[in-house]
């Protein structure tokens, strides 16, 4: 039996249990994934993380509030993948097997990655939503958002404008962006804010945390799109209804967790999902 663990406070909720558990049944191993607690602090976090890896554990994804600590933790010992670096922001642990070859003890070789921004790239993709040189909207400037502009460009999109509440954070997210990383051009990225963004867009992604405090985003009666997304998922979403009742094709961030999970468990264990097959088993039980 290999050993996963998903690390979070609050961590009753966590879904990443039975989507791995799918993801199992799937490829045809063994594995055990348990939800674990942690108080929120870095010093109990890294106490968690060795445990688990001293004790045999193969890999560890990594939720609210710890990917942050995570970067940390992993940039101080065994590394961090360009998709973690540029989204300052670790979802997935798993050991430097080069490391550990050279003699490193398991506590120095925890090596973090991030696969939420290509998880939400792997989505979009699967819904036939067209990336190449589309025109496309990120409202908000926190964690979620930054993760996902780096894969954005990677898709290969033709201008991004990031709004936000607070306009200063946004530009800030792109100059340290664009200066992190070749593949994000700062030539290609505008900033304004949330109530000011107007005009056509091919795809609109709410990345705010907005949904969990029930209040609704300043949208412009002038702004419209083809596709509207949202990270959040498994409520009403108001950001979608009010491009659903224009027209647009929407959806939630559902598929996006499982995408983001699916790369986990492929980086972990070598084996490839199928995400399509095992969204249709999950949604079953949903
Ligand atoms: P996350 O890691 O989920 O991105 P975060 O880093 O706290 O969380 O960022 C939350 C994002 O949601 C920010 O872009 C925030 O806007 P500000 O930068 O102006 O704070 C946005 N957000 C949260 N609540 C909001 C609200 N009520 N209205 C508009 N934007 C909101």
């Amino acid at each position: 039996t290999q050993h996963f663990i998903v690390i979070g406070n609050p961590i009753a909720h966590s879904k990443s249990p039975e989507i791995h558990e799918q993801f199992a049944v799937q490829a045809g191993i063994d594995i055990s994934y348990q939800r674990q607690y942690c108080p929120d602090d870095a010093a109990s976090f890294t106490a968690v993380v060795e445990a688990f890896f001293c004790g045999g554990g193969v890999g560890a994804n990594v939720t609210v509030p710890f990917k942050q600590v995570a970067y940390d933790c992993c940039a101080a010992r065994g590394g961090l993948s360009e998709h973690a670096k540029t989204a300052g922001a670790v979802n997935t642990l798993l050991l430097n097997k080069a490391l550990l070859e050279s003699g490193v003890p398991i506590t120095d070789a925890l090596y973090g990655d991030n696969t939420d921004g290509q998880g939400l790239i792997n989505h979009i993709m699967s819904l036939d939503w067209p990336l190449t040189d589309a025109r496309v909207a990120l409202i908000g400037a926190g964690g979620a958002a930054r993760g996902v502009v780096l894969p954005l460009f990677e898709a290969g999109i033709g201008s991004l404008t990031i709004a936000n509440r607070t306009v200063s954070k946004a530009a800030d997210l792109v100059n340290e962006l664009s200066a992190a990383s070749s593949v994000i051009d700062d030539q290609n990225i505008e900033v304004c804010a949330t109530n000011e963004l107007s005009g056509a867009f091919d795809i609109i992604i709410n990345a705010t945390s907005i949904g969990l405090s029930g209040d609704t985003l300043p949208l412009d009666d002038a702004l419209n799109c083809q596709y509207a997304y949202d990270m959040m998922y498994g409520r009403p979403l108001p950001f979608l209804q009010h491009f659903a009742a224009r027209g647009a094709q929407i959806s939630e961030g559902y598929g996006m967790l499982i995408g983001q999970a699916a790369l986990s468990f492929e980086r972990w264990t070598g084996h490839t999902i199928d995400v399509a097959q095992a969204t249709t088993a999950l949604n079953k039980d949903r």
